[in-house]
């Protein structure tokens, strides 16, 4: 497949999908959105591909977060509609029946640490970073972080990443449970491939079961996914995110108004 932002390759079984915008840490536009998308209907359906892992390219990020400078053209609607497409491409990465594992390579913030969130499991290099610092942009996390990271660290302590911005390194990430291990920038691909050429050695249809029945545990049946879409909608008619969003494009502080 000839794509523009994103780069797969297949080895082994183990299907490898970079996200390839290495200038802007990889943030996550339409485009890639959609060559993820495609990339992972291949892996649903290719009987070759086993196993697959989420990278991003460069030294730097895994990915950055969701593309800021597509927000402003944005309205509540859109602001909504964004967060469905992003979640139900998310929730089939979530559900699908091969393993899928993040290899954290730098930033993983926002929209990315909603992406490495919705991958069966994680593994960071010592130079990762997560974190949901949205409402620096007078926003929250769209793509399932409300609900992924509440799942994953407990709520005390997701209400708390989400509240404070914070960033948080790798060490922290493995502690809290956000990822399994923490390796060597130079190792974490090989890394994760000795953990997938296990898994892969394993009866596929038990594994597939296994993702379905773990899954299950967490299905949303609450409403929290819709209720997350519609209050990242809420947002795009505020004037706080005006200001959160054209104050990073400025490369400035922004000035809440509260709004
Ligand atoms: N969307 C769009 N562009 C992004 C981006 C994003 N989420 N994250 C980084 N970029 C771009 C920057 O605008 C910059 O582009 P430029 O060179 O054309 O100015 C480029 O990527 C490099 O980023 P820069 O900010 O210069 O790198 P840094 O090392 O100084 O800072 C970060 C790194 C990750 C701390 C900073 O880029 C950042 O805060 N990014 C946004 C994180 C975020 O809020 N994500 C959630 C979005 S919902």
């Amino acid at each position: 497949m000839n794509h523009q932002t994103i780069i797969t390759e297949l080895a082994d079984g183990i299907f490898t999908i970079t996200i390839n915008r290495p200038d802007k840490l990889n943030a996550l536009n339409k485009f890639v959105m959609e060559e993820i998308d495609l990339a992972i209907t291949k892996l649903y359906h290719d009987p070759e591909i086993h196993a697959c892992i989420l990278t991003g390219a460069g030294p730097k990020a895994f990915v950055a977060g969701a593309d800021i400078s597509e927000f402003l053209q944005t309205d509540p609607q859109g602001g909504s509609l964004l967060a469905k497409k992003g979640q139900e491409l998310f929730a089939r990465i979530e559900n699908a029946p091969k393993p899928i594992v993040a290899a954290v390579n730098g930033f993983a913030l926002g929209g990315g640490c909603e992406l490495a969130m919705a991958c069966h499991f994680r593994i960071a290099s010592e130079n990762a970073r997560f974190g949901q610092p949205e409402v620096n942009l007078g926003i929250i996390p769209g793509y399932g972080g409300t609900q992924r990271l509440t799942q994953l660290v407990g709520k005390g302590k997701a209400m708390e990443l989400m509240m404070t911005a914070q960033i948080i390194d790798a060490a922290e990430a493995k502690s809290l449970g956000l990822v399994n291990h923490v390796t060597s920038a130079e190792s974490l691909l090989e890394h994760t491939r000795q953990i997938l050429s296990v898994i892969i050695s394993k009866s596929p249809l038990a594994i597939g079961k296994v993702i379905a029945a773990v899954n299950a545990y967490f299905t949303p049946s609450n409403g929290g996914y819709e209720k997350e879409a519609e209050l990242f909608g809420d947002c795009f008619g505020t004037s706080d995110m005006k200001e959160g969003v054209s104050a990073f494009l400025e490369k400035r502080k922004p000035d809440f108004r509260k709004n």
